[in-house]
């Protein structure tokens, strides 16, 4: 998740007291305990339990259909992805530097789907420090400094690459919406698609109606977000178990929410 002062769709704490006093109480005890850059999302943001496949559960018991959240590609809490880290952590779990054979494995399968010019792998915890890598990797073998990036990148949060990714800048405007909201582009590939909001008059960038349709959704249990450097471009990324009914039920609901705009 992003962690900018100014993340889009982000939970304002100005508003805490209007949440009801469970909710209300677990926010402030957050924000008590982690650090400012933890944002949390939604005007009313949700509290997870458990997640299984393409849902996420609230304390309450109530599912969401997550069409956002990229990273358990296979869904969540798969029961096979489950099992092999209950194994691994039951067995043993310790650095890279002993000559261990599971390792070797698993380099051995990576490197089987990857282009024949790759031939070693180095392993990382976390995005951000497979990208600090990167442009470690590429300066060591190119000698170069610079690096292209687009106005909004997210790379990760290391220094690096915080360094590389303005989105973690103070410059995330949030316009207000006139008139009726328009879908000016829906581009993707796969499962990874992409809708822009703009003002039906002017044509510029609606960011205020991406955010209502955000919330919107979030009140119909489908969870997607907004992002760009206007905040108008809705984010939806489902896992890959995500089914023609549940393609289905995000775009009714989605119709349903542009209907109360
Ligand atoms: C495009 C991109 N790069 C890098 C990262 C950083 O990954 P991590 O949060 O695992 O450090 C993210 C995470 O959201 C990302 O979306």
């Amino acid at each position: 998740m992003r962690d900018t002062a100014t993340m889009v769709n982000g939970f304002d704490m100005e508003s805490v007291d209007a949440l009801d006093p469970e909710l209300r109480t677990l926010v402030e005890r957050r924000a008590s305990l982690l650090g400012p850059a933890y944002k949390l999302f939604y005007a009313k943001p949700v509290r997870f339990v458990r997640a299984e496949g393409v849902y996420l559960f609230d304390a309450d018991g109530q599912a969401y259909l997550d069409a956002y959240n990229n990273v358990p590609s296979v869904g969540h809490c798969h029961p096979r992805v489950v099992e092999a880290i209950a194994r691994q952590a039951a067995t043993l779990n310790t650095h890279t530097r002993y000559a261990s054979e599971l390792i070797l494995d698993y380099a051995e399968r990576l490197l089987a789907t990857y282009p024949a010019g790759l031939g070693h792998v180095m392993f990382t915890c976390t995005g951000s420090e497979a990208v600090d890598l990167a442009l470690r990797v590429v300066r060591f073998r190119t000698g170069g400094e610079g690096v292209v990036i687009t106005a909004n990148a997210y790379h990760g949060v290391t220094t690096a690459a915080a360094e590389i990714s303005p989105s973690l800048g103070p410059a995330v405007p949030l316009g207000r919406a006139a008139g009726t909201p328009r879908i000016s582009a829906v581009r993707g590939a796969g499962l990874y698609l992409a809708a822009d909001f703009v003002h039906p008059d002017t044509g510029e960038p609606d960011g205020d109606t991406a955010l209502r349709v955000v919330n919107g959704l979030r009140e119909r249990r489908v969870l997607i977000s907004a992002t760009g450097p206007h905040g108008h471009t809705l984010k939806i990324r489902p896992p890959l178990p995500f089914s023609r009914a549940d393609a289905d039920r995000l775009a009714e609901s989605l119709t349903d929410t542009l209907r109360t705009l």
